[in-house]
């Protein structure tokens, strides 16, 4: 057996000292595995230690078995030691690699704004319900009688004329496109108990010019007050306090006597405000007017025990002059940096 080591305690150490070493020098687990191979595993210098414990003379066994079983101890434990130190490392490394900054801001794909008209009419909705009124809706196809015959508009009134209203095919069926949002008074007065505190914000058509100041379709809010003593000075109030919440305090109304079937006395309302754009000065927003007894006859309410006021209100005309929009195609043409400059960015 001569290509066998004789064991001494210092070729026993010397091996263990190689083993230590490689140990210590494996630079991650494949590594330290290529090591535990050379220094532990089959034709390791220890393992031929070993086997040559069967030549060792029965009264030195204990000796050198103690040897050797110290060594392979030591070199257990430091690869034990060892190969912890390492996957301790690779688990720091890659949790590094795949750390979150849950404090950083996502980048989010823009869809759109919010339309301003829309944020005009909802927060004049708000306004309104804060006063306890409730939300009234109607058709934007609507029946001709709503749009006119209920509103006390007769068959020859001027407004009934093909070029500003849009008829609908076939003419028999007497639909148009809403000219304004008075019908919904009619249809609140149908469907609800008394009294009746609505608005009806929605869309309106008319055979307009597409330019600065006109849109052919555009938006209105109606508000209509049925209940027992009302009189003009309420509709004051309401149309001052709904100017003071969307124009702030300075803002005043005036009403200035015009005619509006549906209403009487009726009136056209300005608005007035120290800061609008040239200056301060009147501006023309809406129409209003004491309900007609006959409206509300054609409603089979009794104008005797019951009285109201209506008024409907340009949504468009409101954000020019709050937010001094000087043309309003922009607000019909859909690009979505005009809408974003109003701060609902979704
Ligand atoms: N509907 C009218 C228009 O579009 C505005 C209007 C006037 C509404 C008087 C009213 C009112 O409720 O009482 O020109």
């Amino acid at each position: 057996m001569s290509d066998v080591p004789e064991i001494t305690p210092q070729g026993v150490e010397a091996a263990v000292a190689d083993a230590l070493a490689a140990a210590a020098a494996a630079p991650d687990t494949a590594g330290l595995k290529k090591a535990r191979a050379a220094h532990q595993g089959e034709g390791s210098p220890l393992a031929a230690y070993n086997a040559q414990m069967r030549h060792v003379p029965k009264e030195r066994k204990a000796e050198f078995g103690k040897l050797i079983g110290q060594a392979r101890g030591r070199v257990n434990a430091a690869f034990a030691t060892r190969e912890e130190e390492l996957a301790a490392a690779e688990v720091a490394r890659r949790l590094e690699s795949e750390r979150v900054d849950i404090t950083a801001v996502a980048s989010r794909t823009r869809t759109g704004a919010r339309h301003p008209i829309n944020l005009m009419q909802e927060h004049i909705s708000d306004v309104f319900v804060g006063m306890g009124w409730e939300i009234a809706e109607g058709p934007e196809l609507e029946h001709e009688w709503f749009n006119f015959d209920a509103l006390n508009l007769d068959e020859d009134h001027p407004a009934r004329q093909l070029q500003d209203t849009f008829f609908v095919d076939p003419v028999e069926r007497h639909l148009v496109m809403r000219t304004q949002t008075s019908p919904v008074q009619m249809r609140s007065m149908l469907d609800r108990e008394l009294p009746i505190y609505i608005l009806a914000p929605g869309k309106v058509a008319r055979t307009d010019e597409f330019d600065a100041t006109h849109l052919p379709v555009f938006t209105q809010a109606e508000g209509l007050v049925v209940d027992k003593g009302i009189t003009m000075a309420h509709l004051k109030g309401t149309l001052d306090h709904i100017a003071r919440q969307l124009f702030g305090a300075e803002a005043e109304t005036r009403m200035r006597v015009n005619y509006f079937p549906f209403t009487e006395p009726s009136a056209e309302f300005d608005l007035w405000h120290p800061t609008f754009t040239g200056g301060a000065r009147w501006i023309e927003w809406g129409g209003c007017g004491m309900v007609n007894p006959n409206v509300l006859r054609a409603a089979g309410i009794d104008p005797e025990v019951y009285s109201g006021f209506a008024f409907g209100i340009g949504i468009e005309r409101a954000l020019m002059f709050r937010s001094d929009v000087q043309d309003m195609r922009d607000m019909a043409e859909g690009d979505v940096r005009f809408s974003e400059q109003f701060g609902m960015v979704v």
